[in-house]
């Protein structure tokens, strides 16, 4: 059913929240950042994907996964056959940390206290959108998502259970394949690929509801 046959309201809530979002100042790095980056995708996607914070491309472009993570993680939905646009994407933290190395901004990970800080964010987008499963890219995700730490490469490739009973597919950032060991790329695609594809009866039932 479409956004338009479940009501508006979701869709008016989710823009609100991207805006109040944008005015958080409840940790330091809405200071620094150019924007917010909120999640983008249908109001109801049955498959919610979650990095870590916004880049430097999705800081410039208000819109997240847009940069070189973005674009592998581009590639690898159109090897499982889903459809980005019928994916919910989103982050765990909203404003982009960075460093500045002369004129570069360098990418910092966020503290566990931004990350927690930003969990409400994320946790109103989630009852907003309501998603049948989620998709934890990274430590970052996985923590505020499951509510604890995750060691990725041991809880990788599985599904685990949020708090709410949620279903949460765990596995890596699609940044730790793009600075990993050249040799091992190709083994590393392939497991990514394989952890990923738990979730195609999800992402392909959207695909096909659309
Ligand atoms: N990395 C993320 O985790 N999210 C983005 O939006 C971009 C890069």
């Amino acid at each position: 059913m479409s956004a338009h046959g479940r009501g508006l309201k979701p869709l008016v809530a989710l823009q609100e929240l991207g805006e109040a979002t944008n005015a958080c100042r409840e940790c330091p790095l809405g200071e620094n950042a150019t924007q917010s980056v909120f999640g983008e995708g249908p109001v109801h996607a049955r498959l919610m994907v979650v990095g870590e914070q916004p880049g430097d491309k999705e800081d410039l472009a208000g819109r997240p996964f847009v940069g070189p993570a973005g674009r592998l993680f581009d590639r690898a939905v159109a090897e499982l056959g889903w459809s980005r646009d019928k994916l919910y994407v989103t982050n765990a933290v909203k404003h982009f940390k960075y460093e500045l190395r002369g004129k570069r901004r360098i990418h910092k990970t966020p503290a566990q206290r931004e990350a927690d800080a930003c969990r409400h964010w994320l946790e109103s987008e989630i009852s907003l959108v309501e998603p049948e499963a989620l998709i934890a890219l990274g430590a970052v995700a996985a923590r505020s998502l499951l509510g604890r730490h995750v060691a990725v490469m041991s809880e990788r490739g599985r599904w685990h259970e949020d708090a709410a009973g949620r279903k949460v597919l765990v596995t890596l950032h699609p940044s730790a394949l793009l600075r990993g060991d050249p040799e091992q790329k190709a083994a590393a695609w392939k497991a990514w690929l394989a952890d990923l594809s738990l979730a195609s009866k999800v992402a392909r039932a959207a695909r096909a509801a659309a």
